[in-house]
């Protein structure tokens, strides 16, 4: 095992000074390794990754320009290593030039070497902080980013669009049924986002009441009302540089929505009992099940601020209407709550898909994921049946059933089935549960187009 403390990379054209500086490296062990040219550097810097790099600027006797310093520091800058520059006495410039660059301290020659010392020192101990708060930040990442499924069609559409649109600063308005993953598709566009190192704050408008919203938005102080007993950070301030989801959108009460308006287009707003003007600057995704539109026509809802969130829409369509999502999410849930419930192995059979392709999930991936959470949790044997899938067939809408002649609603069937299968006959046959010539019979019958 080494028992250096760090290894440095001197780099001078001088060997003089390269071995006054090993020396004076070596008596505090440290590990040095020398480069005499820029070719050296890069060289012994991928070889050797050395933890810290002591970089010449004037590197040709003949020259004090700099350049070739401040070249050599360019290319070293994908290796993410500290250096310190050493400068000849007098040439602050080429010093702050080279901080520019990238540098993280520099020395002026000769050096006094307590203060070369404690200069590496410092340098190698916030590198090393760096290092561990990027290994802490991967950590959270990894440990939040949850599966994320998109195996349909329309779902494939949606992710090549936010791939597309994440990395604007565009704001989004999101659509879709409860449970669809409005809130999760929030959450990965923050994370494709180049805000991503900055937070993502979530603010759900339906569970806010309305004398708390502009304090909860803004922030308060102390004694700005009755019951301000301390000074309170606004999402706004809470979210500057990163994102702000507003969950249920259409909730905003109207007399706040001005306020709102106005801090979205000029980045502005006062925190309560204030005056003084505060500045954001926020990326805003919001998401909401209602029909705006109709909000807007029922003048509870401005148009200006609706234009404001929808610069791009995406509409998440309900399960029923992807089916080819259902399964694999489905064998998703069971991964994930076989190893929250401690069961090892679980099998989702044959006859629990059809079963789960069947149900129009009125609850989205919610209810599909609570469904599939039950029945992990009461499995007895290694596969998951059709008979533990507690399915609540009463909501499945069959009051909306019309009276119609037979054959009528035989062809409405079998056309939902088609569609809801992307026009894969075998699919739709199973999903209607009569055989494949059946359906190829009842296709020709009722003239309907399909795939052979
Ligand atoms: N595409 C997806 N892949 C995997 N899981 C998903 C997906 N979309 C949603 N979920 C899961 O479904 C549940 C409901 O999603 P959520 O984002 O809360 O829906 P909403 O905000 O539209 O009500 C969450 O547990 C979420 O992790
Ligand atoms: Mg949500």
């Amino acid at each position: 095992m080494s028992t250096y403390k760090a290894t440095i990379l001197v780099a001078d054209d001088d060997e003089d000074i390269r071995l006054a500086l090993e020396l004076l490296l070596m008596a505090e062990n440290y590990q040095v390794i020398e480069a005499a040219n820029a070719k050296e550097v890069i060289v012994n810097v991928t070889r050797h990754q050395p933890d810290l790099v002591l970089l010449d600027m004037n590197f040709s006797r003949d020259t004090t320009s700099g350049q070739e310093g401040l070249d050599i520091l360019l290319q070293l800058k994908p290796f993410n290593i500290p250096v310190i520059l050493m400068t000849a006495w007098g040439s602050i410039e080429l010093a702050v030039s080279g901080l520019k660059e990238g540098a993280c301290d520099f020395i002026e020659k000769p050096w006094n070497k307590l203060k070369l010392l404690n200069s590496i020192e410092q340098q190698l101990n916030f590198s090393r902080i760096k290092g561990e708060h990027q290994g802490y930040r991967q950590l959270l990442a990894q440990e939040e980013s949850k599966p994320w499924v998109c195996q349909s069609q329309s779902m494939e559409n949606i992710e090549q669009l936010i791939n597309q649109i994440a990395p604007t600063d565009a704001n989004v308005l999101i659509l879709g049924e409860n449970g669809t993953g409005k809130s999760l598709l929030a959450e990965r566009i923050h994370q494709l986002s180049n805000r991503q190192a900055s937070p993502l704050i979530s603010v759900n408008m339906a569970a806010i009441p309305e004398t708390l919203f502009e304090s909860e938005l803004f922030g308060h102080q102390k004694g700005a009302f009755t019951d301000a007993k301390q000074n309170r950070v606004g999402r706004f301030q809470l979210a500057d540089q990163g994102s702000l989801f507003f969950d249920e959108i259409g909730s905003l009460p109207l007399s706040l929505q001005p306020k709102l308006l106005r801090v979205l287009e000029t980045g502005q707003y006062e925190v309560l009992g204030s005056s003084q003007t505060q500045s954001t600057n926020v990326r805003l995704i919001s998401a909401t099940n209602a029909d705006l539109n109709q909000l807007v026509k029922d003048k509870c809802f401005r148009q200006d601020l609706l234009y404001r969130l929808n610069t791009l829409v995406i509409t998440i369509p309900p399960l029923r209407e992807r089916l080819e999502d259902i399964q694999p999410l489905a064998l998703s849930f069971v991964e994930q709550f076989s190893v929250k419930y401690q069961k090892s192995a679980l099998i989702l059979g044959q006859s629990a898909i059809d079963k789960l392709k069947r149900h129009n999930w009125p609850g989205n991936i919610r209810e599909l994921s609570h469904t599939i959470e039950r029945a992990v949790l009461l499995s007895t044997s290694s596969e998951i049946t059709a008979q533990q899938l507690l399915i609540n067939i009463t909501d499945t809408g069959s009051n909306a059933i019309v009276l119609q002649p037979l054959e009528q609603a035989e062809r409405q069937l079998i056309e939902k089935a088609l569609e809801v299968t992307s026009g894969q006959v075998i699919e739709a046959a199973k999903l209607l549960d009569i055989s494949r010539n059946a359906l190829y019979r009842r296709l020709d019958k009722f003239g309907i187009k399909h795939e052979s």
